[in-house]
């Protein structure tokens, strides 16, 4: 018998689609690094069409999207990104754009919603001019990051966009968005994709998220960023030979689980909704925005390594965020009634933490603190 377990570590665990594998199966494919893979080159042109840019291109993961976006526009030595200072580019990264890319971060607080003060980022812009031009680096790059994952998947507004991309035009800067959930923001807003990054210079869609595919991105932006893009994706090791087999899938993930992505979200709100009624715990339910639900918890007993043990023995997988905080991410393979299930665990592993009864392995003295590198 195959035990069910419910995972809700991340958007990143879902298992491929019976709809995926066959198209996989049956991909038409060919030496993509010899630009011939047509399935590659299909899936390519349809990202482009959908997010309203001119090209795009496959790429293995996230990180690799956004470090090769970012060192496309920042090509000349010298270079500064500004960026949010919880962003993933900036935290997760291993600071690839700057040990690979030799690209310098300035990085810009992000508010509770995921945006950056128009103000601070003007402020950080910064010349090779004047006082400056012995002693700065010169600002090339702005990046966004939508939907924000250390906000707890707030949305950023196509309004704050725009002003974000006329600061960007008005000093002579290229903007950036790392878009891996971009389509879970559209969603939430009601806003189409195209729209959305209409004053993106580039794009990093994760296809291995809420969307569910099984592995890869796509960056997209003009024809000569994204043939530069192609020759950086070499460089770093990412020309994939036959990737049609994975496009095929990915395919297969936009066309079926965008439409899924509301309900990812309604979701979410009934699991905060539940959680908010748990007394130890403290939820912030205007957070709830699109497929991440973060917790923290009140009581002093309980800490977020304790509750995951317990839940993970009911096959109830999440992971800890700080020693008092949980983060949970709903996509499309959970259902409302794991989402009920989810909710019994918890209450049952708090009711056992606060018996005194529950015995626990390899606790981290509440030091834990998790990278939410996914
Ligand atoms: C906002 C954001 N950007 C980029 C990435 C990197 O994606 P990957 O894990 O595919 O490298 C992640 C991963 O979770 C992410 O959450």
């Amino acid at each position: 018998m195959v035990t069910k377990v419910v995972d809700l570590r991340s958007d990143t665990v879902t298992k491929p689609s019976e709809a995926m594998r066959a198209a996989m199966a049956a991909a038409e494919v060919d030496d993509d690094v010899l630009g011939a893979d047509p399935t590659a080159q299909r899936f390519e042109a349809e990202m482009a069409r959908i997010t309203g840019k001119e090209a795009a291109l496959f790429v293995p993961s996230g990180t690799m999207g956004n470090l090769v976006s970012v060192l496309t526009h920042c090509d000349t030595r010298g270079s500064e990104v500004i960026l949010g200072d919880s962003s993933h580019i900036h935290m997760c990264e291993n600071g690839g754009i700057s040990t690979i890319g030799g690209v310098h971060s300035m990085p810009v607080v992000n508010n509770p919603d995921g945006t950056m003060d128009i103000d601070r980022i003007v402020a950080a812009i910064r010349h090779r001019v004047g006082a400056g031009a012995l002693h700065y680096p010169t600002t090339r790059l702005i990046c966004l990051e939508n939907t924000h994952g250390r906000s707890g998947g707030k949305c950023l507004s196509a309004e704050y966009i725009d002003k974000v991309g006329e600061v960007a035009q008005s000093h002579g800067l290229k903007l950036h968005i790392d878009g891996a959930r971009i389509f879970n923001a559209s969603v939430a807003l009601g806003v189409p994709v195209d729209r959305l990054v209409r004053a993106a210079d580039s794009v990093s869609v994760c296809l291995s998220k809420g969307l569910g595919a099984p592995v890869g991105s796509v960056i997209v932006g003009s024809k000569a960023f994204i043939d530069q893009a192609r020759i950086l994706r070499k460089t770093l090791g990412g020309g994939m030979r036959q990737v049609g087999v994975l496009c095929a899938a990915a395919y297969v993930a936009v066309r079926d689980n965008v439409g899924k992505l509301a309900d990812d979200h309604r979701k979410a709100k009934v699991l905060a909704d539940g959680l908010k009624k748990i007394k130890q715990f403290t939820v912030d339910l205007t957070s709830v925005e699109t497929n991440m639900v973060f917790f923290d918890i009140a009581d002093p007993r309980i800490t977020s390594d304790k509750l995951c043990q317990l839940l993970e023995r009911r096959n109830v997988l999440a992971m800890p965020g700080t020693s008092k905080s949980v983060r949970l991410v709903i996509h499309y393979q959970i259902s409302d009634s794991d989402v009920q299930y989810i909710l019994t665990c918890i209450e049952k592993a708090v009711e056992e933490i606060l018996s005194g009864n529950a015995k626990f392995e390899h606790l981290t003295n509440g030091s834990t603190t998790n990278s939410y590198g996914h």
